[in-house]
């Protein structure tokens, strides 16, 4: 089904909201979000994991929803026409949209949410360099003990995804990265926590696998 057949049936009633997260996965974000203040969302598409993290954060909550929206062929976006309205009829804390790349969006953000993020849902570009640059950007955003979920991170039977960028990145690097443990992983998520607090040893380690992943991609450090 094309895009704008799939939106003028969303319009009518005959289709829904579109996502390739599984329940599963949907109902780890909502647990992992609920009762959090300031969380992230990087790729929105129709707002299906939107609405679930607004839903589950405190009332008093804001989730910033970071989406580029390309506009398509016919000058909009077609997406953002149906997130917009799916996330407003969600009466739950409140949404900034940040109509940008995550990226862009974290330097934006950076003076007003540096080190207070309680949890950054990663599920925008899934390229290796796509990822990376959202992981390098958001991962020191984030509040001691709070969390990063990454979608399409891990291969699965139903799903296998194993030479994804977005899975290379994760294994190569983020389940690598020192500053962080796994705390979960469902279908395609992975769900990891910042540590408290960093020993000095961990800072060296997490500085030295930092360098190392880089060096190994080409990067100058
Ligand atoms: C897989 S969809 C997100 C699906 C949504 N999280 C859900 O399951 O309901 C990916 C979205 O990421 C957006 N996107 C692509 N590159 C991006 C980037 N660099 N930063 C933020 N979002 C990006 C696309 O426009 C698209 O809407």
């Amino acid at each position: 089904m094309s895009a704008l057949t799939h939106f003028l049936k969303w319009q009518l009633g005959l289709a829904r909201a579109e996502t390739q997260t599984t329940p599963a996965e949907r109902e780890t974000l909502s647990t992992y979000a609920a009762g959090k203040r300031r969380v992230v969302e990087i790729g929105v598409w129709h707002g299906v994991t939107t609405c679930r993290l607004r839903a589950a954060l405190a009332a008093d909550g804001v989730l910033y929803a970071v989406d580029p929206f390309p506009l398509g062929r016919l000058g909009v976006s077609l997406q953002r026409l149906i997130a917009h309205p799916e996330v407003r009829s969600v009466r739950n804390g409140a949404v900034e949209w940040i109509r940008t790349t995550g990226v862009a969006a974290a330097s934006a953000l950076a003076p007003v949410l540096a080190g207070i993020v309680d949890l950054v849902f990663i599920d925008g570009d899934h390229s290796y360099d796509g990822l990376k640059g959202d992981w390098e950007a958001w991962s020191p955003l984030v509040a001691p003990g709070g969390l990063v979920a990454v979608h399409d991170s891990r291969s699965t039977p139903s799903r296998p995804i194993e030479d994804a960028g977005s899975v290379r990145f994760t294994r190569e690097c983020i389940v690598a990265d020192t500053r962080f443990e796994v705390c979960r992983e469902i279908d395609s998520l992975t769900v990891l926590r910042k540590k408290l607090t960093l020993d000095t040893g961990e800072a060296r380690q997490a500085a030295r696998s930092l360098r190392g992943c880089l060096f190994r991609h080409g990067v100058d450090s």
